[in-house]
């Protein structure tokens, strides 16, 4: 079979993470599904800059838009982040026939039906396992391993900048602004951090999440968010002396009225699995209706970690999932669920 040839959109953490993946990794890809997927071509605004990564071989473009329509990228992966212009970029990419593999959570929460729709139009997949929770299979695990079950609730800390914050306010009393800073130092915050505090970048997530779980278009703006700007440190402690942590959780749960979708910051008993994920460590708990609760813990942030979920979105890829659109978000596939409008 023949090589594969990648182009990568973007040369940050994830970019980088991706590269060095597909490189230390490559004998073992290569025996895992038959045939070398090789990274022909890179774009990065500052095309000399020093980067943790092997760029021989690779032709590095300045220009986004020249690699996204390049004749000889057999699929392109997105790492640039935000709405614009990576939405352009995919756009054009889907039309030249190509699958797209992204990282970009906010681009597919506010953007993904259009984006989704166009990839069906052109019977191409888009691989996103990567825009949540980096480096847990999370959406493979609901869309194929859980396919058999009639989704409940969903309940996860999707933010692990969040989590770093109230954790070292929690065991180490560190103030929110230096545990922000450190969160911001370790590359784990979103170039504007107000995305993380804010609750929007586990909203978006969690918009992703329940598309999937419940079979639903994607709707951003019917999740109702609250970040975690007004916990204090005395909230914290008043909190664990009562047995409880308190945790910023994405959740989507079906009740009578439709699929009500919150995140918000959540006392939660510290026996629970959820109350003992610290740090940047993200986690997702499902409940089906066969199989009862299932839970996934791991790396949800860093470009190692993000590159794990994207390189798999390239070996389905290599393994012939391509050409189809099993990879698309279900969306309008069946009758979706009503979004219960809530007001917190
Ligand atoms: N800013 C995000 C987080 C990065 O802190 O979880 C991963 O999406």
């Amino acid at each position: 079979k023949p090589v594969l040839k990648v182009g990568i959109l973007g040369l940050g953490t994830v970019g980088q993470g991706v590269l060095r993946l597909l490189k230390n990794n490559a004998e073992e890809i290569e025996r895992r599904v038959g045939r070398k997927l090789q990274v022909s071509h890179v774009s990065a605004r500052s095309a000399g800059k020093a980067r943790d990564c092997d760029l021989s071989g690779i032709e590095v473009l300045s220009d986004a838009m020249q690699l996204a329509t390049q004749a000889d990228v057999d699929i392109i992966v997105e790492t640039i982040g935000g709405i614009s212009p990576a939405r352009e970029l995919i756009e054009v990419a889907l039309t030249r026939g190509k699958p797209v593999v992204t990282a970009n959570k906010a681009l597919l929460a506010e953007h993904g039906n259009e984006l989704f729709a166009l990839a069906r139009k052109q019977n191409l997949s888009i691989g996103f396992e990567a825009a949540v929770a980096g480096g847990i299979p999370v959406i493979k695990a609901i869309r194929e391993g859980l396919a058999g079950n009639r989704i409940d609730k969903l309940a996860g800390i999707i933010n692990g900048t969040c989590n770093y914050i109230l954790t070292q306010m929690q065991s180490k009393g560190q103030s929110f602004a230096d545990a922000l800073a450190d969160a911001q130092k370790l590359g784990y915050a979103e170039a504007d951090p107000t995305f993380d505090i804010g609750g929007f970048d586990a909203a978006h997530k969690l918009t992703i999440l329940a598309s999937i779980a419940f079979g639903m278009p994607l709707n951003f703006a019917a999740v109702s968010v609250e970040g975690i700007q007004s916990v204090t440190a005395q909230d914290i402690e008043i909190a664990k002396v009562f047995g409880y942590r308190i945790k910023l959780l994405g959740i989507a749960k079906r009740g009578a009225g439709g699929v009500e979708l919150r995140v918000h910051p959540t006392l939660i008993p510290e026996s629970t699995l959820l109350a003992k994920v610290d740090g940047v460590l993200n986690s997702v708990v499902i409940r089906g209706n066969a199989v009862g609760e299932v839970g996934l813990y791991g790396r949800g942030a860093g470009g190692d970690a993000t590159a794990s979920a994207v390189v798999a979105d390239l070996v389905d890829l290599a393994r012939g999932f391509g050409g189809d659109v099993r990879h698309a978000v279900p969306a309008l596939a069946f009758q979706p669920e009503a979004v219960q409008s809530l007001a917190i």
